[in-house]
């Protein structure tokens, strides 16, 4: 069956359009709001309105991209949660104008589902079943995939996601929003033994990134009473040492979910892993333990239409059209086939 979607991602800061023709994204356009920058985080409030304000331009891009014309589409797409309400709304809005207007069906899809199947863009691709690292502002997720449709978490973070320990601590260090990035850039040139975090160990395969949190807050407090340049002075090693603890947590439970399911192919996916020292540890332990590791492009790592075009490319394939009465979901589970409704 031939297909022509156009996706609309609006979950948190990105607003972001794609078009995907028969499984190929044909284009894929992000706008990433700067406004939060100054606030240390995102500002739920603005970011909608940023939304309401970008998301014309970014379709229309979309589309000229594309070389395609709305008349081309056989199903628009949106991303149906979780995230942000009030973000979540733009999107869907727009998304559901767009197809009843043009008579098309609507697609409503998950985006922490749309994070793993970014695997699935471009070669080479992992075969069922495989486990996925799925790492983001939001979420820290293990997640057991069975098909493109189907997957189990399989763990999961009880308290912060590990993007959220990233872009808390940049904050304490005077690194704007977000912070994985310049903690990543940091940490480069910096000695990860030079100071040491506790590292939390949840039972099964569960994590906690709220401790580290703390830790940091308290050590830093007291070296600052001490020596008032402090952050100052070891920025690198400071960004290298704490980076090192959250990644040893990650892989750790990683390395357990590999052994339970006695599964040798292993994927990340979402904004931290486009994180170099997760990249390349995972890579090393792949070789030692011989494990077929996937990582996605930097450009399908954060939050991107693409990916939600891909998961809404093989929801169209199986007919899951979605009611127009669906509503944005903030707190949508991986688990739940949210088409039915
Ligand atoms: O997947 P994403 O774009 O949005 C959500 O769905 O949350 O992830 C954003 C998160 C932020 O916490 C950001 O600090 C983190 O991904 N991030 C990184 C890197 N790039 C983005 N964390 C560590 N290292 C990076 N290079
Ligand atoms: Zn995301």
């Amino acid at each position: 069956m031939n297909s022509t979607i156009l996706a609309i991602e609006s979950s948190c800061d990105e607003t972001s359009a794609a078009i995907v023709r028969n499984g190929k994204i044909c284009s894929n356009i992000i706008y990433t709001q700067k406004i939060h920058e100054s606030f240390g985080g995102v500002v739920p409030e603005l970011a909608s309105r940023a939304h309401q304000l970008a998301i014309v331009p970014v379709v229309h891009e979309a589309f000229q991209q594309a070389n395609i014309s709305k008349n081309e589409l056989n199903a628009v797409a949106f991303t149906q949660g979780p995230g942000l309400l009030g973000s979540l709304v733009v999107g869907s809005s727009f998304a559901k104008g767009m197809a009843l207007s043009l008579n098309l069906p609507l697609i409503g899809v998950n985006h922490m589902k749309a994070h793993v199947l970014a695997h699935f863009i471009d070669d080479p691709m992992p075969k069922f079943p495989f486990i996925c690292l799925t790492v983001s502002g939001g979420h820290t997720q293990l997640v057991l995939v069975k098909d493109y449709l189907e997957m189990e978490i399989i763990g999961q973070t009880q308290d912060d996601a590990v993007g959220e320990a990233f872009d808390k601590v940049a904050r304490m260090l005077g690194l704007g929003y977000p912070g994985g990035p310049p903690i990543d850039k940091w940490a480069k040139s910096g000695d990860p033994t030079k100071f040491t975090f506790p590292h939390t160990s949840m039972p099964a395969l569960d994590y906690s990134f709220s401790g580290i949190k703390t830790s940091v807050l308290y050590f830093l407090k007291d070296q600052l009473k001490l020596h008032p340049n402090f952050i100052k002075e070891n920025l690198a090693d400071l960004c290298a040492s704490i980076q090192h603890v959250l990644i040893s947590m990650l892989l750790d439970k990683l390395s357990l979910a590999i052994q339970k399911h006695n599964i040798n192919q292993v994927a990340i996916a979402g904004g931290v892993s486009a994180n170099f020292s997760l990249r390349e540890r995972l890579k090393k332990l792949a070789v030692s333990n011989n494990w077929q590791v996937f990582i996605p492009k930097f450009e399908y790592c954060t939050d991107n239409a693409a990916m939600i075009a891909m998961a809404a490319h093989h929801m169209f394939k199986c007919q899951l059209i979605s009611n127009f009465k669906l509503k944005p979901m903030p707190n949508l589970r991986i688990e739940l086939s949210q088409n039915k409704q």
